[in-house]
């Protein structure tokens, strides 16, 4: 029975993942919710088929002392033997999409900081102070394409700076984690830090525009999380879109690419749109192909890719 905790469970992705999740009864649940009061009967209809095995907690992820209530209430709700194997860290919010690196208003920032990094860095601390984290837990941080140095790079204009600005910030946490989690006293050598970019999806984030249903990113998603190998610790997953099938490979953290060769025209011409070359549609960017060829391998348009690892294995739905 692994058990599962997913925050931001009530709309979106996370409502997304806690419905999948739901489909097996060996499945634990914990669906964390920022306010209690809010309306949750989709949340409700979504857990329905696992009810029983379903939690829902209350925990606003950008407020500490709601996170460290959370976490205790974890530890009553598994009563001691049970750890939980996969964590979710999903929510988050893009306030301010139309800010730009000259027009931040430092409370917006604050913010967005506050619940997009702050917030998983303290749900994984706090899970892991009580105790409730598996040894060998897979620890999941909700990225975007915008964290990528890479791909802020070939973006033109620029978008959503703040956003951009937390969830590369959310990047390096990853990497963070996943050192020092691995330490002795920790979770140690087994343990799986990872963030992964969802793809552009239809929620209230990503808009009507986008052109993944959050099922199809959800259930790759879930198939590259359970995955996951020691070999994939502090890697960045992204969606990409191949001939006829989507695919989840790894990017790499703040590698420094020089886009301007790139050529999207000779990266995967593909009968799907790919979501790297997408026009900006409800405040959602563009994002740059890194120009990869049809395996998924970068092509010689990169010329400046010093620190850019192997493309791995990949996950189709
Ligand atoms: N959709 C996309 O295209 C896209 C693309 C790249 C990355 N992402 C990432 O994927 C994740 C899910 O996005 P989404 O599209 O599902 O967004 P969404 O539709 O806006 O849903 C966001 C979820 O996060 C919750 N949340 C926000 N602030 C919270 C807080 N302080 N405490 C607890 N919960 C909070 C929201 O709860 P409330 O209802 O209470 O506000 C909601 O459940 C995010 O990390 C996002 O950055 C999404």
């Amino acid at each position: 029975m692994p058990v599962y905790v997913v925050t931001g469970a009530n709309r979106g992705l996370g409502l997304e993942f806690v419905r999948q999740l739901s489909q097996s009864t060996d499945n634990t649940v914990l669906a964390c919710v920022r306010s209690s009061s809010s309306d949750l009967a989709d949340l409700k209809q979504a857990y329905k088929p696992n009810e029983s095995n379903t939690h829902v907690l209350h925990c606003n992820t950008g407020d500490l002392s709601s996170i460290q209530s959370f976490a205790k209430e974890v530890q009553k709700t598994l009563g001691g033997d049970r750890k939980i194997e996969f964590l979710i860290n999903n929510a988050a919010v893009n306030s301010k999409p139309e800010q730009t690196s000259l027009s931040i208003g430092p409370d917006d920032l604050t913010n967005e900081i506050r619940i997009n990094v702050l917030g998983p860095a303290k749900t994984t601390e706090f899970l892991l102070a009580e105790g409730v984290l598996a040894k060998t837990a897979r620890i999941v941080n909700l990225s975007s394409g915008l964290g990528s140095m890479a791909v802020s790079l070939g973006i033109m204009p620029r978008k959503c700076a703040t956003y951009s600005i937390s969830k590369g910030a959310l990047n390096s946490l990853t990497v963070q984690q996943s050192g020092e989690l691995r330490e002795e006293g920790k979770l140690g050598p087994k343990c799986v830090v990872i963030s992964i970019d969802p793809g552009w999806v239809k929620t209230r984030m990503g808009g009507e525009g986008a052109i993944l249903e959050p099922k199809e990113s959800i259930g790759g998603m879930l198939k590259a999380i359970h995955g996951l190998g020691e070999g994939d610790n502090g890697k960045f997953y992204t969606y990409t879109v191949s001939r006829s099938a989507v695919e989840l490979k790894s990017s790499v953290f703040f590698s420094l690419l020089d886009l301007a060769d790139a050529d999207p025209d000779k990266a995967m011409s593909d009968d799907l749109p790919h979501p790297l070359t997408e026009p900006v549609k409800d405040g959602m960017p563009a994002r740059p192909t890194p120009a990869l060829d049809r395996d998924g391998h970068p092509t010689t348009a990169l010329a400046h890719t010093a620190f850019l690892e192997p493309i791995e294995r990949a996950c189709r739905t």
